[in-house]
C-alpha cells in the first residue's frame, strides 16, 4: 500500500472544473513532483489533500486512512505537513517564534500549568525551543533564529516555512514552489536544503515547482498537469521527452 494515495478525484469551483480525475500514488521516502501552466490547478491539488477544500469527487488516503472532512490541522498532525505558494510569516514574529507555535499543537501541560508555571510547563517549553532549534539547524536557519521575519531575504524565508511544515513531523512534506522569487544562488542553497532534510528525516517529499531543472535534478517521478488533468507521468527523462509536455511548454526553455 502506499504512504498517500488519491483515487479519482475531480473538483469544481463553481462551473470551473480545476481538477479532473487525479490520481496519485507515493510510497514512503520517494520525491516526486509537479509541474504544469499557471493555473494548471497544481496548489488546489495540495489544497484538496492537506484539508483547504474538499473535493467534489474522489478518495484520499494516508496510510489506509481516509483524508477526507478531515480537519486541516487533523489532516496535518497525521502525517502531511506543507508550506504555502505565498509565504504566511507574521511580520512582528522572530523566526524561533514562529517554529515554537508550529511545536505548541503538541503541549499537554493544561490550562493549570499555562496560568501558574508548573514543572512540568517549563520542561515543555525547554523541549519544544530545543526542537525548533533542531528544526532550524536542518534548513540552515538556525543563526536568524532571533531575528523577526520582517528583516530576512526571501530565500531565508522560503527555509523557515519549511522549519514549520516540519514541526508536524511529517511522514510526507508538500512544498508548493519553495524556490519561486529566488536567486540562482538561493535557488542551489533550496536544493541542497531539500536533499539534506530528506537524507535526515526519511519523509517522502512531494513538491509543486516551476525551473524545470530544480524539479527534473530532485525528482524521481513526476506529473505533468494541465487544465486540471494528468497529461503526463514518469521518470525525468520520460518527462522531458514526452512530445505532450513539451507542447505544454512550447516556447519555454525545459533546461532552466
Ligand atoms: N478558491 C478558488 N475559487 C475559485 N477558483 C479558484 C480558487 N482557487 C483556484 N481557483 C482557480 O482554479 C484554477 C487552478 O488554480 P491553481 O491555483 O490550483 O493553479 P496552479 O497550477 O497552482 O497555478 P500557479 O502555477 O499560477 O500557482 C485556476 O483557474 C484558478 O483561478
Ligand atoms: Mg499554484
Amino acid at each position: 500500500m502506499a504512504l498517500l494515495e488519491v483515487k479519482h478525484m475531480t473538483h469544481y469551483f463553481g462551473g470551473l472544473r480545476a481538477v479532473h480525475d487525479y490520481n496519485l500514488a507515493i510510497e514512503a521516502g520517494q520525491i516526486r513532483g509537479l509541474i504544469g501552466p499557471n493555473g494548471a490547478g497544481k496548489s488546489t491539488i495540495f489544497n484538496l489533500i492537506t484539508g483547504v477544500y474538499t473535493p467534489t469527487e474522489g478518495e484520499i488516503t494516508l496510510n489506509g486512512v481516509n483524508l477526507i472532512g478531515r480537519e486541516q490541522h487533523e489532516i496535518a498532525s497525521m502525517g502531511i505537513g506543507r508550506t504555502f505558494q505565498n509565504l504566511r510569516l507574521w511580520r512582528h514574529m522572530t523566526v524561533l517564534e514562529h517554529i515554537n507555535m508550529a511545536n505548541y499543537s503538541h503541549i499537554t501541560y493544561g490550562l493549570i500549568g499555562a496560568f501558574f508555571g508548573t514543572p512540568a510547563r517549563y520542561k515543555q517549553e525547554a523541549e519544544i525551543e530545543e526542537k525548533s532549534h533542531r528544526l532550524l539547524k536542518l534548513v540552515g536557519a538556525d543563526k536568524f533564529a532571533d531575528q523577526k521575519v520582517t528583516n530576512l531575504p526571501y530565500g531565508i524565508l522560503r527555509r523557515i516555512e519549511m522549519a514549520r511544515a516540519l514541526a508536524v513531523e511529517p511522514k510526507i512534506l508538500f512544498l508548493d514552489e519553495p524556490t519561486a522569487g529566488m536567486n540562482p544562488e538561493e535557488l542551489k542553497e533550496m536544493m541542497s536544503i531539500i536533499r539534506h532534510v530528506h537524507a535526515e528525516l526519511g519523509l517522502a517529499i512531494f513538491l509543486i515547482e516551476h525551473r524545470m531543472k530544480f524539479v527534473m535534478e530532485l525528482c524521481e517521478r513526476i506529473q505533468t498537469l494541465v487544465f486540471g488533468e494528468v497529461i503526463a507521468e514518469g521518470t525525468p527523462e520520460e518527462i522531458q521527452n514526452n512530445p505532450l509536455v513539451i507542447e505544454a511548454y512550447l516556447g519555454k526553455d525545459l533546461d532552466t
